[in-house]
């Protein structure tokens, strides 16, 4: 079992026990909470937008971040400077996640970076429209690589280094309906919801894995806030979330010891309408 930065093991971290200070009542504390503190992630897509917010909030944690790109990387650069300022370690990593026998070399990088990967958030996205119509072998093996197959391969990789760890796969709260304007991606995040479930059973007890399901949240690149108010209509909240709803809910799944295979749904209720995306 692996230390942890107090030299606790990962076990032992959660649960204290002692002497209150009039030495007369014996307290115990059962958190069951994992400390993050000097644990390292590696952060999909981790340049920009959510994967950036994700990457901000951990070392707000005091976890050291190695930032994964595929071209933003002056923006992944800048970030790691940024986080480096808060007094944790941080690295980028590049790496094309569309083809799955290059995914195993980013995996490998990573952890030559900074040191081994205990936190895996796997945030890297395609969202390419595209209907029933447009479906096709190229479209589809192209979102199922990047949004499925690499999160899989990354999670594989940690699960075959033996060491205790934790995996983070961003779905989508369009996973439980139909949004039939993107429909490559749709079956792709499908995928990665069921395979969340398969590696949570497959790798317990030393990996949990867990989804967070993003409703409206940041308009698509190019697009304004506008996007977000023309749509407010389409959840039970009549709202769009921000980037610490999200993040909050990733801290969460991360240190709570007692949760895995689950989804948590940050979407204001969208997932419950049961109508289209249309
Ligand atoms: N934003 C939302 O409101 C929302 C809603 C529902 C679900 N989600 C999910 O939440 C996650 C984060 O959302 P987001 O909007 O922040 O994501 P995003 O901006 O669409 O994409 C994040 C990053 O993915 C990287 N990427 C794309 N194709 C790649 C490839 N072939 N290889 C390697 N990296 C690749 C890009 O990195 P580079 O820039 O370095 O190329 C991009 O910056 C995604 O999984 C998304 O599906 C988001």
């Amino acid at each position: 079992m692996r230390p942890s930065a107090e030299g606790r093991t990962s076990s032992q971290a959660g649960r204290r026990c002692g002497l209150a200070p009039d030495n007369q009542k014996v307290f115990i504390i059962v958190s069951g909470l994992m400390d993050l503190r000097g644990q390292t992630a590696l952060i999909t897509g981790g340049a920009k937008r959510l994967g950036a917010a994700v990457v901000r909030a951990l070392a707000g944690e005091g976890v050291h971040c190695v930032i994964h790109y595929r071209h933003s990387e002056s923006e992944a650069t800048a970030l790691a400077e940024e986080v480096r300022a808060q007094g944790v370690k941080a690295a980028i990593v590049q790496g094309d996640l569309a083809y799955p026998s290059k995914v195993g070399a980013i995996w490998e990088a990573a952890n030559a970076k900074v040191g081994p990967i205990d936190l895996l958030i796997n945030s890297a996205s395609i969202f390419p429209e595209g209907t029933l119509d447009d479906l096709n072998e190229e479209t589809l093996t192209e979102n199922m690589n990047v949004n499925a197959l690499a999160p899989f391969h990354l999670a594989q990789h940690m699960a075959a280094a033996g060491r205790e760890g934790v995996v983070i796969n961003f779905l989508d709260t369009m996973v439980r309906d139909y949004d039939k304007k993107h429909v490559p991606y749709h079956l792709s995040k499908k995928a990665l919801h069921d395979l969340t479930r398969i590696m949570a059973v497959e790798f317990a007890p030393g990996i949990r894995v867990n989804g967070v399901a993003p409703g409206l949240v940041l308009p698509p690149e190019g697009k304004d806030e506008s996007y977000l108010e023309g749509l407010k209509h389409s959840n039970l909240l009549e709202s769009y979330g921000s980037a610490e709803q999200i993040t909050h809910a990733v801290l969460f799944l991360l240190t709570n010891r007692f949760v895995t295979g689950q989804t948590i749904y940050i979407d204001g209720g969208r997932n419950l309408r049961g109508s289209m995306y249309e």
